[in-house]
């Protein structure tokens, strides 16, 4: 078997943090990634090459293992599931929280309550947990203007400085997952690349400290 390794990357700001650990870690991108419409990079090692995706389709690509390894938002993960993924590393970059939130100073509804997120698995299962009966509404962005409109009575979305939320009159509620990005691999990459994949870990790792 080759050890032929591609790295699925989530494009955007992940990236721009990615790549330095990547270059730690002794793998750079023979060009300019940001100044390409290109979606596969080579890079300076011959048998490692690059993808540069949507972040919700990283999982997608290592899951099917045709990427070996990919960088991914945790709250990614949680959304899409990780089966047929280890975990190894919190890269600790993009961090963020994900939360739930709604228009400042009003009252949440005692009953059955609308809640508008791009992360529907995720608002499942904590509405869930707490025994709340909730009518989910899936938004692709700009969750913010949901209850802004009466769409929902709150949404469950990403906070980092919480100026989003401030700037349209909404108000963080409950604090569903700290958010970072992770290293994923292919289960079965790790098991036939195993020395290659290792040695990535550790060489990330390291970079990290
Ligand atoms: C995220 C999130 C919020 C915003 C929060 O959107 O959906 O809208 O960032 O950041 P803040 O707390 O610092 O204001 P992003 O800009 O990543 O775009 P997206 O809607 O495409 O996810």
């Amino acid at each position: 078997m080759s050890q032929k390794l591609t790295i699925a990357l989530t494009k955007g700001r992940i990236l721009k943090e990615t790549l330095p650990l990547l270059a730690a870690a002794g793998i750079e991108p023979t060009e300019d990634i940001s100044k390409s419409r290109k979606l596969v990079f080579a890079t300076n090692q011959p048998d490692t090459r690059l993808l540069v995706l949507r972040g919700s389709d990283v999982p997608t690509y290592v899951k099917f293992g045709s990427a070996d390894v990919g960088v991914s938002g945790k709250d990614t993960l949680l959304e899409s599931g990780n089966d047929g993924l280890y975990e190894p590393i919190d890269l600790g970059i993009a961090r963020c929280r994900l939360m739930t939130a709604g228009v400042k100073g009003a009252e949440t509804p005692a009953g059955r309550i609308r809640v508008a997120t791009k992360y529907v698995n995720i608002a499942r299962r904590h509405y869930a947990a707490q025994g709340r009966q909730v009518d989910l509404i899936k938004l692709y962005g700009a969750m913010e203007l949901a209850p802004i409109m009466s769409l929902a009575d709150e949404i469950v979305d990403i906070v980092d400085t919480g100026n989003t939320l401030k700037a349209n009159g909404l108000e963080p509620r409950e604090l569903i997952a700290d958010i970072s990005s992770r290293l994923i691999v292919n289960k079965a990459s790790m098991k036939m690349k195993h020395q290659r994949i290792q040695q990535l870990i550790d060489a990330v790792a390291a970079a990290i400290q």
